[in-house]
C-alpha cells in the first residue's frame, strides 16, 4: 500500500501566489507523482478560531474548494473533503487534549504570535489549534504531511502526541513526517522585509487577479535605486523577491534569472514577471470562473469526498475510543 499523505488549508479568504507556490502547487505535484494516497481537506474548524462571519466562512469554503479543483486537484485521484463534515476530527482532538501538556501548547510560536496580534480574540480554540491539527493527521495514519516551515512545530507536536498515545494505550497511530517545500517565502511587494499578506491587497498577488491587476501591482513593486539586475537578498530584498518569484514560476534559480536579465532595466524584469504569472495562472483563472458559476456542483464533490474520508475516520475513532476505555 502506498503511504498516506494528508494536508489542508484554512478557508480564511482569497489565496495569494505565496499560498499557491508554497502549498497548493505542491499538492497537485504530489497528487500527480502517484506515490501517495492523498487527502486534501478544507480546515474549516480551524478557520473558526479567527471568529469569521458565518456567511463569509460559507463563501470562503466554496472558494477554497474551487481553488483546489481549479489548480488541478482531481477528485478521481485524491480525496477532497471538509473537516467539519467528519465528527471524528473533533472527537479525536478532545481525546488528544487530555494527553497534551499545557506547556507544549504554551511554547507554540504561532499561538504566541496570534495571541499578541489578536489580543481581543484569544480564544481557547486558538490555543488548542495544534491539537486539532494533530487529530487531522493521525486520524488517517498519514505518513507524510506537506507543510510550510511555519507548521513544523505543530508537526513535531503531532509526532509527540502519536507517540504518547501509543505508549499509554498501545500501538494505534503512525508518527508522520513533514515534507518541506523548497519554495522561498514570497514577500510583500511594497515591503519586501515582510511576508506577502492578503490583508494588504496592493502588496499581494491574488491567484484570481486579472492579468491587468497583476501587471499594475508588479509595476509598483518596491525595488531600490540600483540599476543592474543582481540577486542579492541581503542588500536588495525587493529585487530579490521579484527574481525569486520569477524563478519559482519558471523553475529556475533566482541567480540564473538575474543573469538572464543582466543589462536590462528593472522594468523589463517586471513586465516579463507579470506576463509569466498571468500566463501560468491563465488556465487556473478560466477553470475557477467556470467552477464558481456552479457552486452546488463544487460542494457535491466535497460532500462525496467527505463521505469517503468519514468511512475511514469512523473506523479509526472507534478503535481509539476502545483503546482509551470509552
Ligand atoms: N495549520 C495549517 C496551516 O495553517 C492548516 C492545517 C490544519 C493543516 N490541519 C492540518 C495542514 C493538517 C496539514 C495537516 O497551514
Amino acid at each position: 500500500m502506498k503511504p498516506v499523505l494528508v494536508s489542508g488549508m484554512q478557508p480564511t479568504g482569497r489565496l495569494h501566489i505565496g499560498n499557491y507556490l508554497g502549498a497548493l502547487r505542491n499538492f497537485v505535484d504530489l497528487q500527480n507523482s502517484g506515490d501517495y494516497r492523498c487527502y486534501f481537506f478544507l480546515a474549516d474548524l480551524h478557520a473558526l478560531t479567527e471568529g469569521p462571519d458565518p456567511k463569509t466562512l460559507e463563501a470562503n469554503i466554496v472558494n477554497l474548494a474551487a481553488d483546489y479543483l481549479a489548480a488541478g486537484l482531481d477528485p478521481g485521484k485524491v480525496i477532497i473533503f471538509q473537516q467539519s463534515q467528519i465528527p471524528a476530527h473533533s472527537e479525536l482532538a478532545w481525546i488528544l487534549n487530555t494527553i497534551t501538556p499545557m506547556g507544549e501548547l504554551e511554547r507554540m510560536t504561532q499561538y504566541k504570535d496570534k495571541a499578541a496580534r489578536a489580543a481581543a480574540n484569544v480564544n481557547a480554540g486558538l490555543f488548542g489549534y495544534p491539537v486539532l491539527m494533530a487529530a487531522d493527521i493521525i486520524l488517517y495514519d498519514a505518513a507524510v504531511v506537506p507543510v510550510g516551515d511555519d507548521q513544523l512545530q505543530h508537526l513535531e507536536l503531532t509526532r509527540t502526541l502519536a507517540r504518547k498515545f501509543n505508549a499509554r494505550f498501545g500501538r494505534t497511530f503512525v508518527e508522520p513526517k513533514g515534507l518541506l517545500t523548497k519554495t522561498p517565502r514570497v514577500m510583500s511587494l511594497k515591503d519586501p522585509l515582510r511576508k506577502m499578506s492578503k490583508s494588504e491587497p496592493e502588496s499581494c498577488l491574488f491567484l484570481d487577479d486579472e492579468p491587468e491587476e497583476i501587471r499594475r501591482k508588479i509595476a509598483r513593486a518596491v525595488t531600490d535605486s540600483g540599476t543592474s539586475v543582481e540577486y542579492d537578498p541581503e542588500r536588495r530584498p525587493g529585487l530579490a523577491n521579484l527574481l525569486e518569484l520569477y524563478g519559482a514560476i519558471t523553475h529556475m534559480d533566482p541567480a540564473t534569472v538575474a543573469k538572464e536579465f543582466a543589462g536590462e532595466p528593472y522594468s523589463a524584469l517586471k513586465t516579463r514577471l507579470a506576463e509569466a504569472i498571468a500566463e501560468h495562472l491563465s488556465d487556473f483563472r478560466k477553470r475557477k470562473k467556470a467552477l464558481l458559476a456552479k457552486p452546488g456542483a463544487i460542494m457535491k464533490i466535497v460532500d462525496a469526498g467527505s463521505k469517503k474520508a468519514a468511512a475511514i475516520a469512523e473506523k479509526k475513532i472507534a478503535l481509539v475510543k476502545k483503546k482509551a476505555g470509552l
